[in-house]
């Protein structure tokens, strides 16, 4: 893609990968010291099985050591727990992912909870919740923190900028909201959501607009100003005939119409989605190296 006006996630996230590959390296060479990961898996939800696989296959190509725990659906929320505490004391496992959703039995919030927050690479649980929102050094769950090195390294100004996003989801709109109000981004910051009144009088305002709804092509042409920037976050299946697969993949923005007016934008595949997973190797990168300050 030469097309300056599209914010490639594929490089982008292949360059993150690459440094994090070459940082690992040296680490081991100089201080003998391994990134490690632990991912579990309950159930057989096929998506969260592929995206446990790409993690683990992403470890492997950046030379971190990892260990998956496949769990049966009809794991109880205490053996689960077992694992959570066994991982939280392994000198060699400096994340731990517990993979979401989890089967109804299970009360994912204790799950989270349970999770060392000084392990806890996914940004989930409450201590790095609250950290964030006081603007204090912290895990940055994946997807947001993808957002802004993709702001980062598109040489988007952010400073004084008017942020909207569209979504409260504690995954993506709040914390992506969090972070865009941060000192060192410095954005200001609108939040609207389901129950927001005339959306489109909002996100007209927006210098940089985050959609994270997952309605499939909700932000039109008429709902964004000229030259803003456009972070769609959505990945949605809609059904089309002209496809071999009978769909394709589609963000929370009409891309034809808001590609003319927007000055930078992300596609559906290939912009925030290949972020995740770089963003998930670097979070335990760093928490091999001790870099945040807890
Ligand atoms: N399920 C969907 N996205 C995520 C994620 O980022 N982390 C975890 N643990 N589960 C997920």
């Amino acid at each position: 893609m030469s097309d300056s006006k599209i914010i490639d996630g594929k490089k982008i996230s292949s360059d993150i990968k690459n440094e994090i590959k070459l940082e690992v390296e040296k680490l081991k060479a100089e201080k003998g010291l391994v990134p490690g990961l632990a991912f579990m898996l309950v159930g057989e939800n096929p998506a969260s099985k592929v995206y446990v696989k790409s993690k683990g296959k992403a470890c492997e190509e950046l030379g971190f050591y990892s260990v998956t725990e496949k769990l049966p659906e009809d794991t109880s929320e205490e053996v689960l727990l077992a694992f959570i505490h066994k991982f939280n004391e392994d000198k060699l496992i400096h994340g731990i992912l517990v993979q979401l959703p989890l089967p109804k039995h299970i009360n994912e919030f204790k799950v989270i909870e349970a999770i060392s927050f000084k392990k806890d690479v996914d940004g989930f649980h409450p201590d790095n919740v609250g950290r964030l929102s006081i603007d204090v050094d912290c895990f940055y769950p994946c997807t947001p923190y993808g957002i802004i090195e993709l702001l980062k390294r598109s040489g988007v100004e952010t400073k004084g900028k008017h942020c909207v996003v569209v979504g409260r989801s504690n995954i993506v709109g709040k914390p992506v909201a969090s972070l865009m109000l941060k000192k060192s981004v410095n954005s200001t910051v609108t939040i609207c959501h389901s129950a927001t009144k005339d959306i489109g009088e909002i996100t007209r305002q927006a210098d940089i607009l985050i959609a994270a709804i997952g309605k499939p092509e909700f932000i039109k042409q008429d709902m964004i100003k000229d030259g803003v920037v456009i972070i769609d976050v959505g990945i949605n299946r809609v059904e089309d005939a002209s496809t071999e697969k009978g769909y394709r993949l589609t963000g929370d923005v009409d891309y034809k119409g808001c590609y003319e007016k927007a000055s930078k934008i992300t596609p559906v595949p290939g912009g925030v989605g290949p972020m995740t997973i770089a963003m998930l190797m670097k979070n335990t990168l760093k928490s091999a190296k001790g870099e945040i300050k807890f």
